[in-house]
């Protein structure tokens, strides 16, 4: 089985949620899985940027029409990524809350890859998704806890 091992802390071996996706693989090996595993580092991946190129590199893709060359390069960066989710057969993740959200760098990925007839098919009427990932795990982690209550606070007037 390929596992595509997605980390997003930059903290190196301090994170939290690197430990914990590691934890998990290493008990996946232990219990007798033969896995092969691809770690994705979103900081160590100098990941393109999703910038001019990228973006008209993706809708030249859909539309089927001839890129410049600074899109065919990114859009070749783009597919290298694309094609580690494609071989996977279960993705591991491990992320944690930064400002309520993710971190930059995974967003960045998640927008790289997000390619419409690549990770999902869209007919204008459904989503379709397109890889044959039967599983994901997700390791979230964050520093604060949420209680609920004390997070829509009323005003009395
Ligand atoms: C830039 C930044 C923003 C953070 N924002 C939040 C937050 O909004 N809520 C929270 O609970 N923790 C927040 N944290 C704390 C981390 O989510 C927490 O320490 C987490 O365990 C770190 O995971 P890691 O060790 O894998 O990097 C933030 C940490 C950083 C560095």
């Amino acid at each position: 089985m390929r596992v595509l091992d997605i980390q997003s802390s930059p903290r190196r071996e301090s994170s939290d949620s690197s430990k914990l996706t590691k934890a998990f693989l290493e008990s996946c090996l232990h219990y007798g899985s033969s896995i092969v595993v691809d770690t994705l580092n979103v900081r160590d991946e100098h990941l393109p940027e999703f910038d001019y190129g990228a973006i008209g590199a993706k809708y030249k893709a859909i539309k089927n029409e001839a890129m410049t060359e600074m899109e065919t390069k990114v859009w070749d960066q783009i597919q290298s990524l694309i094609q580690r989710f494609q071989k996977a057969d279960c993705i591991v993740l491990g992320t944690p809350m930064w400002n309520f959200g993710l971190p930059y760098k995974l967003k960045q990925l998640i927008d790289l890859v997000a390619q419409r007839n690549f990770l999902f098919s869209y007919d204008g009427k459904q989503y379709c998704p397109l890889l044959n990932v039967g599983k994901a795990v997700v390791v979230y982690t964050r520093g604060s806890r949420f209680l609920e209550r004390y997070s829509h606070p009323t005003f009395a007037i």
